[in-house]
């Protein structure tokens, strides 16, 4: 079958981590029988600076007709003092919006070859390493409602309806049914209405999943159980801003921010496919930057947009080796290990596959 696949490298580290990861997706396809049709489109900092914007219309149309997005990273300090809504920024929040893309799915997974980099004690780690998932609305809450400037005051909106909890609370037990089961919600319902509201749709939607045993946190609880007890969690489901911030800490408690794929999905196949890690300006085109999370986010592509698990495992499988053979990029190195390029890891993926 012939799959096509916007790809938008975007700023900083962007293009040299997605050259790797589509070099993988087309390895992929010659050994598995499958063809991947590449078309690259501009969002970010490079469409300002190229077409003085950062979500250009055609983008968003190469999007709407490709069956997936594959997306390196945007941003940079170039683009720092550009207004709120000229921002690189604005061409993420734009496409999960135009494309409808209301839930994101950040594993946030230790490698056992990287458990020296995972910054908490080993005791709290214990056997078998962290695995877990946070569910994140994507397309509501305080990012998208209404905001502005009166005078001297300026304000943000929060809301949810029922139905854009509904539909991200089904994503969410839907995972735990393949998982271990368990949801965790977390909010802020001690003092806000729409979390209020957020947790009785929650509580009605398990109600369908006997099987999957859900509580409920409030997210300063929530971010606090996550250092203290991570593997309390199977499967985080909350909201658009909690979600940003849990999900950058329980990437972070792995050890492993340059090693992890998101998938951002909607009610269709199309989904698009990033790293949840930046754009890393500093090492930009320099053959340093880390690719694995980007070639996992293909992996991420191959699962859940195309339904290929034995693809995508088999890439998976792939980084492991590659790993356990103590090949390291720079962000992840340690003694011992021997140190590789973009290039060079992204090639060593790539013949493990065969
Ligand atoms: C993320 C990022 C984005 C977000 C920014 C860059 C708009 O932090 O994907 O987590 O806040 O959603
Ligand atoms: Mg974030």
């Amino acid at each position: 079958m012939n799959y096509k696949i916007a790809v938008i490298p975007g700023d900083g580290i962007g293009p040299d981590i997605v050259e790797q990861a589509k070099l993988v997706l087309t390895e992929v396809g010659n050994k598995y029988g499958h063809s991947f049709e590449y078309k690259e489109v501009l969002a970010g900092g490079v469409a300002i600076d190229k077409v003085g914007e950062p979500l250009p219309e055609e983008t968003i149309k190469v999007c709407k007709e490709s069956d997936s997005v594959l997306l390196g990273a945007v941003g940079g300090p170039k683009w720092d003092n550009l207004a709120g809504d000229e921002r690189p920024e604005k061409a993420l929040l734009g496409l999960r919006s135009a494309l409808e893309l209301f839930a994101n799915i950040r594993p946030a997974t230790m490698f056992n070859q990287l458990r020296d980099a995972c910054p908490l004690k080993d005791e709290i780690i214990g056997e078998g390493g962290l695995d877990l998932v946070v569910v994140r609305e994507l397309t509501g809450g305080i990012y998208f409602g209404e905001r502005g400037r009166e005078g001297e005051e300026a304000y943000d909106t929060m809301k949810y309806s029922v139905s854009e909890i509904k539909r991200i609370a089904k994503v969410a037990f839907d995972i735990a049914m393949k998982r271990n089961k368990k949801v965790t919600s977390i909010d802020k319902s001690n003092i806000l209405e729409n979390s209020r509201l957020w947790r009785s749709v929650v509580e009605e939607v398990a109600k369908d999943y006997p099987e999957v045993e859900v509580n409920h946190l409030y997210v300063d609880n929530g971010a606090m159980q996550l250092v203290i007890n991570p593997k309390q969690f199977d499967v985080i489901l909350t909201g658009n801003m909690f979600g940003d911030i849990l999900s950058d800490e329980a990437s972070m408690i792995t050890g492993s921010i340059g090693m992890l794929p998101s998938a951002s999905l909607g009610s269709s196949k199309l989904g698009m496919y990033e790293p949840i890690h930046g754009s890393a300006p500093d090492i930009a085109g320099m053959d340093k930057a880390n690719p694995i999370a980007t070639v996992l986010s293909v992996a991420m592509m191959l699962r859940y947009s195309f339904d290929l698990e034995k693809e995508a495992k088999a890439i998976e499988k792939a980084v492991e080796q590659v790993l356990e053979e103590g090949y390291r990029t720079g962000d992840i190195m340690s003694k011992g290990m021997k140190l590789v390029g973009t290039k060079e890891m992204g090639k060593l993926i790539v013949e493990k596959l065969n």
